[in-house]
């Protein structure tokens, strides 16, 4: 880790965050715990989980801090309906249904009807428990069909994938300046930290330690297969974009971010031996419960780069825990293939 030229004080992002409407769904700050048996099981460096698992609403995760951001423009312009397609065991559709449950608004979602969809469990079960109305479809056309009727019948629809988009790596520069005074507080300085992203985590890590002058390495592992270029430039367009609405003077390019899809396995959803494994072990040496499709894959990536020599026992990593966990239920006989004892 090396200190860069910060082009803001802690205390003057702070504000600058204040600057964005935000609603209270978060239980913050989240942990920060060290793993010893972890680093010892991985026979490498000191390694710390960042609890955003812990975010507390609805069994946590990464989203409930994405939301207090890009979900109060919804309340502000006061859309009745939150709406969100993906996988059946999407975390994304439970925190949309969860959060529109606490906000008083309806959500509809539009999944997919996927391998995970059938019997309910996991986030399909907590996404209909928190009364969202759920669509599960084979094709896309009819998700179109089904917004554009609603939106028809006169609601306000928002889409809480596309719309707060850059808000979602707006919280996330508030997620590293937490985990940064933690740090301090603790007098850790970390060599890397590792993250399970698609898109905004990770940019929103990667644009806090800009700011404020931190170059350490932040590695994300992506849950689905992806031309790492390409997506690494799409990264830098997204961080612009945050730093712009931050009022940050910073430019990235796609080579300032390090991301691999290699890890996803096949395809979005699928368990991979690797991060079976991760899952196994981190419940085995810590307690901590990961997943199989986002964090377990992470994890897994984080420990073949150990592996590999990449970091030294004295050397410190940070782990971000991003959630996911309810998924777990869903794939009980995938894990337990090779998780009986
Ligand atoms: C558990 C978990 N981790 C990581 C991610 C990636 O989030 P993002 O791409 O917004 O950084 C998601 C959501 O897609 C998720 O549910």
């Amino acid at each position: 880790m090396s200190e860069l030229k910060p082009v803001v004080t802690v205390d003057e992002l702070r504000e600058r965050l204040k600057r964005f409407p935000r609603l209270s769904l978060a239980d913050l700050p989240t942990p920060l715990l060290d793993c010893p048996r972890l680093s010892e099981a991985v026979g490498g460096p000191r390694i710390l989980v960042k609890r955003e698992d812990q975010t507390g609403m609805a069994f946590g995760g990464n989203k409930v801090r994405e939301f207090e951001y890009s979900v109060a423009p919804a309340v502000e312009e006061r859309y009745d309906i939150l709406l969100h397609g993906a996988a059946s065991q999407s975390n994304q559709s439970r925190l949309t249904a969860a959060v529109a449950a606490r906000l008083g608004l309806k959500a509809v979602i539009v999944g997919r009807k996927d391998a995970h969809a059938e019997p309910v469990n996991g986030n399909l079960l907590l996404t209909h428990l928190f009364g969202a109305e759920v669509h599960l479809m084979e094709s896309s056309e009819e998700r179109e069909a089904l917004v554009a009727r609603l939106k028809s019948e006169g609601h306000r629809v928002y889409n809480t994938s596309s719309d707060g988009y850059h808000l979602r790596g707006v919280s996330y520069v508030d997620g590293f300046l937490e985990l940064w005074e933690q740090l301090q507080g603790r007098h850790i300085q970390p060599d890397a930290l590792y993250v399970c992203s698609g898109m905004h985590t990770h940019v929103g890590l990667a644009v806090g330690a800009r700011a404020l002058g931190i170059q350490l390495r932040i590695v994300g592992i992506s849950p689905s297969p992806q031309d790492n270029v390409k997506a690494n430039a799409a990264r830098a367009e997204v961080a612009n974009e945050v730093a712009r609405m931050l009022d940050l003077d910073l430019t990235f390019s796609g080579t300032d971010f390090e991301s691999y899809g290699e890890y996803a396995g096949g395809a979005y959803g699928t368990v991979t031996a690797a991060g079976r494994e991760a899952v196994i072990l981190a419940a085995r040496t810590e307690g901590l419960v990961l997943d199989p499709v986002y964090t377990g894959k992470t994890f897994g990536a984080m420990i073949d780069h150990c592996r590999q020599g990449q970091f030294t026992a004295d050397q410190t990593i940070v782990f971000v825990h991003t959630g996911g966990t309810p998924a777990l239920f869903a794939y009980g006989d995938e894990i337990l293939e090779t998780a009986r004892v």
